[in-house]
């Protein structure tokens, strides 16, 4: 079912909803992003949310960090993140409206925004309008749902006698295949894919073995988010619901 776009907005306008509940995760998707930045770069924050990563990002020396979502409560909460740094700008953009903004960025962030638009046709419109927003050389770095992603580690939880986890009824994941192909044939191959399969693994598939209780701020998700956990398995996108597309211009 697609979900409709008035509900979509109405849903980010509540006070009391959490663009990720999951700290751990959403840290750990802000640390695989924040890497990848090197200092000094006009940075385009798309879907900004609570405005975590943009703060994150806004924290590189020298960068300059535009951010932008179509909720208003979203970005009232990301300016108050934000707060007393100088170097962050803000602007309402729905990417399904027209919209003005500078075609000259470093860097692109899309940090599970391109899920909440309920059709590929749109996804995909929205996708190549942020290439066109980067400067030649630039780069958008997607961290957004992958549903190979979320069927692989149904599989493992299905083998452990676990329920399937379900795609949130207002976002649209990604087919990998589909959507790397799609910008390959529009002239952006894919750089590098990278994804959180340990911390998938463990507090997805291993930790509701041991303990059904729902607690994202637990012990076991701390450990499980540590980076040199996912060196160790080396999982990547493997498992990960989430994962990291980078295309370059
Ligand atoms: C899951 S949240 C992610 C927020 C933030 N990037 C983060 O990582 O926590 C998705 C964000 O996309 C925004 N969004 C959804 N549809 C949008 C649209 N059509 N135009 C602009 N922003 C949109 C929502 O308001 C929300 O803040």
């Amino acid at each position: 079912m697609t979900a409709d776009l008035g509900h979509i907005l109405e849903y980010w306008d509540r006070e009391d909803v959490e663009s990720m509940y999951d700290k751990h995760l959403l840290n750990a998707e802000i640390e695989l992003i924040r890497r990848r930045l090197a200092p000094g770069l006009k940075i385009l924050d798309a879907g900004c949310g609570e405005g975590e990563g943009t703060l994150a990002y806004s924290m590189l020396p020298g960068a300059k960090v535009h951010a932008v979502d179509f909720s208003a409560t979203r970005l009232r909460k990301a300016a108050a993140c934000v707060a007393g740094r100088d170097n962050v700008t803000f602007q309402q953009v729905d990417f399904l409206k027209p919209y003005r903004l500078d075609r000259d960025f470093d860097a692109i962030v899309s940090q599970r925004f391109l899920i909440n638009l309920p059709a590929w046709e749109l996804q995909g419109r929205v996708l190549l309008e942020l290439m066109d927003h980067l400067k030649p050389g630039g780069r958008l770095l997607i961290l957004e749902g992958s549903q190979p992603g979320v069927d692989e580690l149904n599989g493992f939880r299905a083998a452990c006698g676990l329920e399937p986890i379900p795609v949130k009824w207002h976002n649209l994941f990604f087919d990998d295949e589909v959507l790397v192909a799609f910008m390959r044939e529009r002239g952006h191959p894919l750089a590098e894919v990278d994804g959180l399969g340990a911390y998938f693994l463990l507090t997805r598939g291993v930790r509701p073995l041991l303990d059904a209780k729902l607690d994202w701020n637990c012990e076991f998700n701390r450990r499980a988010a540590a980076p040199a956990v996912e060196s160790a398995l080396r999982l990547g996108a493997r498992f990960s619901r989430l994962k990291l597309w980078v295309f370059r211009k």
